[in-house]
């Protein structure tokens, strides 16, 4: 792990976790909605559905979103009939405000649906228990503990995500490391992080920028190595199911919609294959804890 300056050891003394009550903003503008943003989503999505699939895991469902943001994935979980239940966690409140106003709002969405399918859907969203919270990730790691204490429960989380978050943290090794450790067996773990390595240049659609880009405030404390990740899945007994590449970072800036859509066209096709799928500015891991 290395931070963007190249410092490797002094980091722990002078970030702290980052909070991004003022990124809001920016971060719905530059990331959601987005081309960019849907086919990062869409990617981590297939490459969950696939594994739920091919795990033959237990439904109904218990998803933990840590660090959920603007709470793509809790709400696909929110929809999703396998899932039954939903917990979000992220330090920020703002994210979490966002959050609680695109559940209402689809609730009453599908309230004023009256077709069959909407009824469907309106149930599953009923039945379906979404807890949001203003929490890091130690106090979603701290509760699954609790949860294993105690004798009454047996609810552990199925799944887990970590999307785009453990490169914002002050010390995202041992956290993951405690996440990893307290994941029961069989549950799926969908990481996704910033990668060292994003080698793009061997593809020839790719047109990399004359200059380095300043960092801006979207870039992240850190960068990972995939080698250190998976070590890191494998030593906590972690079998590694998927790997996506989602090399889209440093498309050019001034693409039309139509070049981003046929370069995203190309890059699907190639993601989850060696070497791409280890290639990307962000990479998304599922694996399954044995
Ligand atoms: C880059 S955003 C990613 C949001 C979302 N997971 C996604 O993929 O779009 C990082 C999020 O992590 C949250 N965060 C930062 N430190 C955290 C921590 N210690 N525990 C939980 N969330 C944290 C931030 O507030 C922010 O919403």
């Amino acid at each position: 792990m290395s931070t963007q300056d190249g410092t490797e050891t002094s980091e722990k003394e002078v970030i702290v976790d980052r909070n991004f009550n003022d990124l809001v903003k920016l971060f719905k503008d530059r990331i959601y909605g987005t081309i960019k943003g849907n086919y990062r989503f869409d990617m981590a999505i297939e490459d969950i559905e696939a594994v739920l699939v091919e795990s033959s895991i237990c439904t109904p469902l218990y998803a933990l979103d840590i660090g959920g943001g603007l709470g793509q994935m809790s709400l696909y979980f929110l929809q999703a009939p396998s899932f039954s239940k939903v917990m979000y966690y992220d330090v920020s409140d703002e994210m979490k405000r966002h959050v609680d106003g695109e559940i209402e709002r689809l609730s009453e969405e599908f309230n004023a649906g009256n077709s069959i399918e909407q009824e469907a859907i309106n149930k599953t969203i009923k039945s379906t228990k979404v807890v949001t919270r203003v929490g890091g990730i130690k106090n979603a790691i701290q509760e699954i503990f609790q949860e294993v204490q105690d004798a009454n429960s047996k609810a552990l989380p199925d799944v887990v995500t970590l999307h785009a978050v453990l490169e914002w943290l002050s010390s995202p090794m041992e956290d993951l490391e405690s996440l990893l450790t307290s994941m029961k067996s069989n549950s799926i773990l969908s990481l996704l992080y910033y990668n060292k390595i994003a080698d793009d240049k061997k593809k020839k659609t790719y047109k990399p920028r004359k200059k380095p880009r300043k960092p801006s405030k979207l870039t992240p404390y850190h960068e990972f190595h995939s080698d250190d990740i998976e070590k890191i899945l494998v030593e906590s007994g972690f079998e590694i199911a998927r790997r996506t590449g989602i090399r889209i970072g440093k498309f050019k800036q001034n693409a039309s919609d139509e070049e981003l859509e046929t370069y995203l066209e190309q890059e699907r096709k190639i993601a989850r294959v060696e070497p791409f799928c280890r290639q990307g500015r962000y990479n998304h891991i599922v694996a399954i804890k044995r």
